[in-house]
């Protein structure tokens, strides 16, 4: 499968009042063409930082990004803002969790989704440009578009906002979209409605979608492969199958064992994962889950774990999968 992405030796800082905040500490991922490939871990572990830095969209003057993405061989942290003005949009679309802060209140939604294909086309007519915006919201699922293009975004429904959202993203078809918890905001049914379009859409164009998530049940309908964060760095990484068939890293089996499934018996208590991720103010001296590890080893606390690869393109970064380690 073609690399279309590839993320590498990622880091991002944030300055705070308190100190320098290490909120994403090296990580390497690809994204593959046409594939949807799921980002999960708890609260405040990297995910959406790591999908800004993507987009360049962590604020300027209080961020710090090194580390390489590399998309069709260039590596886009090397871009100036102006070029990458050029990327977002056209080749790397995004849809935010809160449809309501990232659509402007007061500009009618078909001509917002119109200035964003006139932006990265803008030569296009008038007359043109309308009618790629009615297409668009017809293709997700908005009905009487010519009445929708002329609607302000806080007169539609939250499920239509999201659409609407979804509209502005892909106007101009670009070639990977960043989902960062498009759902959360949903109720369950307009949930399911979302996803299924954001699977149509896919089917249809090929587009590559990394979908970050702190739902399993959203995983294992939507995603091809699984990276599993924590405290900042990427713990674990399979195909959606063996995340849930065979989970390897203690803090994937605890993130799979706090979920109720139906299959369960009734007498099965789900296990909260207890204590809290460590402070990404301070620098990790071992492992950051080894605090909450029911497995943890001397070396835990003293060492960080490498990615090992258990079995092929599955790798786990805990210290029971060394060789070297006798169980
Ligand atoms: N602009 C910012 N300035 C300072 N710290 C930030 C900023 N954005 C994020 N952080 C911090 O970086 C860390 C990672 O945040 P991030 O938003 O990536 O988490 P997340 O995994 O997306 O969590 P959630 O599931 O709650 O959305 C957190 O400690 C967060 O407080
Ligand atoms: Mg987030």
């Amino acid at each position: 499968m073609k690399k279309l992405l590839d993320v590498r030796k990622l880091h991002v800082k944030f300055s705070t009042l308190g100190g320098s905040l290490h909120a994403v500490r090296g990580i390497d991922f690809s994204l593959n063409e046409g594939e949807t490939l799921g980002i999960v871990g708890e609260s405040g572990c990297g995910k959406s930082a790591t999908a800004k830095a993507l987009m360049q969209l962590n604020p300027r003057h209080t961020s710090e990004l090194s580390g390489e993405i590399l998309y069709h061989g260039h590596n886009l942290l090397a871009f100036s803002e102006k070029k990458m003005q050029s990327v977002r949009g056209k080749e790397i679309g995004m849809i935010f969790q809160d449809p309501m802060t990232s659509l402007n209140p007061t500009i009618k939604v078909g001509r917002q989704i119109m200035e964003g294909y006139l932006r990265h086309f803008p030569g296009t007519p008038t007359k043109q440009a309308r009618k790629i915006a009615l297409d668009t919201l017809t293709k997700v699922g908005i009905p009487h578009p010519e009445e929708r293009f002329e609607a302000y975004p806080h007169t539609l429904s939250g499920g239509m906002r999201q659409r609407a959202m979804i509209a502005v993203a892909l106007a101009c078809e670009p070639k990977i979209l960043l989902a960062d918890e498009p759902t959360t905001a949903l109720d369950v049914t307009i949930q399911a409605q979302i996803l299924d379009l954001l699977k149509e859409i896919q089917k249809n164009t090929r587009t590559s979608i990394l979908l970050i998530t702190h739902d399993m049940s959203v995983v294992a309908k939507m995603c091809d492969r699984v990276i599993v964060m924590y405290a900042g760095q990427i713990v674990e990484c399979a195909s959606v199958e063996e995340i849930f068939t065979s989970p390897q890293h203690p803090y994937t089996q605890r993130l799979l064992s706090a979920i109720p499934r139906l299959n369960q018996p009734k007498d099965h208590p789900l296990v909260p994962i207890e204590g809290t991720p460590p402070n990404l103010s301070n620098p990790l001296k071992g492992c950051g889950f080894c605090a909450r590890c029911p497995f943890a080893m001397n070396i835990c606390a003293a060492q960080q774990p490498p990615l090992f690869e258990v079995s092929p393109n599955h790798v786990s970064a805990c210290f029971k999968h060394d060789p070297r380690i006798k169980t």
